[in-house]
């Protein structure tokens, strides 16, 4: 009884609604999109980073949706760059996780997040196809289809399922291999599931206990860090220092196992 108090639905604040209605109706056109996949005209926006119609038509959706409630606020947008408005940010990924739609592989992210004065005060993720939205405003936790986050409780690194982004391409640094051996010798599996806001939202959910990954924009990790701290985790750059919304290189856990990978990885 308790626990289902504690549980209980939240109600989501005016912001969330906003976004969840410009995610949802661009949703249901990236839905369609990913069943004519074959069909899509894709063009190359640099190696290993493509950008498709469904890209573009996605945020535009997003942005028109959003600007008739945000008219004068300021967006950072990964296909449209920055629209300079008032201090007031919204910074949006449409697809998070392109590589993963190109090749229909249903893990994916469109994500929204706002940001005020450096804070970052609400974020949603949606995933179209698996129909699941996550959501969290500062202070009210974070959710999933009405189901409160809670991040794992897992103590023991050896138990843990860790997630990571294995650089590809020109995107690759020194010490990637190093890192994912010394990881993955210590624990129980390492995934690497394409999508940064999905790693994040997996952590928030207990499903994955940490992740980390470097060279990431804001748009692909505003919304989840704020997800995971809501759900009880803890967010740092990899070598501890904090992390804030310049942070290029994240890491986040279940809080546990915080300190034992910063070790493994060699960095204390
Ligand atoms: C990418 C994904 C991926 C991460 C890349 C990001 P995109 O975003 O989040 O997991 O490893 O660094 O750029 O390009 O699919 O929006
Ligand atoms: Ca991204
Ligand atoms: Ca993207």
């Amino acid at each position: 009884m308790l626990k289902r108090q504690k549980n209980k639905m939240q109600i989501q604040p005016p912001t969330i609604n906003i976004f969840e209605k410009a995610v949802r109706k661009a949703g249901k056109t990236l839905l369609r999109d990913f069943g004519e996949i074959e069909n899509l005209q894709i063009q190359s926006k640099g190696l290993g980073d493509f950008v498709t119609n469904a890209d573009l038509k996605t945020e535009q959706i997003l942005i028109d949706t959003l600007k008739y409630y945000y008219p004068d606020a300021t967006y950072i947008t990964e296909e449209n760059g920055k629209i300079k408005g008032n201090k007031e940010i919204i910074v949006i990924d449409p697809i998070d996780g392109t590589t993963n739609f190109i090749h229909g592989i249903p893990l994916f992210g469109i994500v929204i997040a706002k940001i005020i004065d450096e804070e970052i005060t609400d974020g949603v993720i949606y995933n179209p196809i698996l129909d699941d939205f996550f959501w969290a405003s500062k202070g009210k936790g974070a959710w999933c289809n009405n189901n409160r986050l809670r991040v794992s409780k897992r103590q023991n690194i050896i138990d843990c399922i860790i997630g990571t982004g294995i650089p590809h391409a020109n995107r690759i640094y020194p010490q990637y291999l190093e890192e994912i051996d010394k990881i993955t010798k210590n624990c129980s599996g390492l995934r690497r599931l394409g999508a940064a806001s999905i790693d994040l939202s997996f952590v928030a959910a207990g499903k994955l206990d940490a992740y980390w990954e470097r060279n990431l924009n804001i748009w692909d990790i505003a919304a989840g860090v704020l997800i995971v701290k809501e759900a009880g985790g803890r967010v740092s750059q990899p070598n501890g220092k904090n992390w804030d919304i310049n942070s290029k290189d994240i890491l986040v856990s279940n809080s546990n196992i915080h300190e034992i990978i910063q070790e493994k990885l060699g960095i204390i």
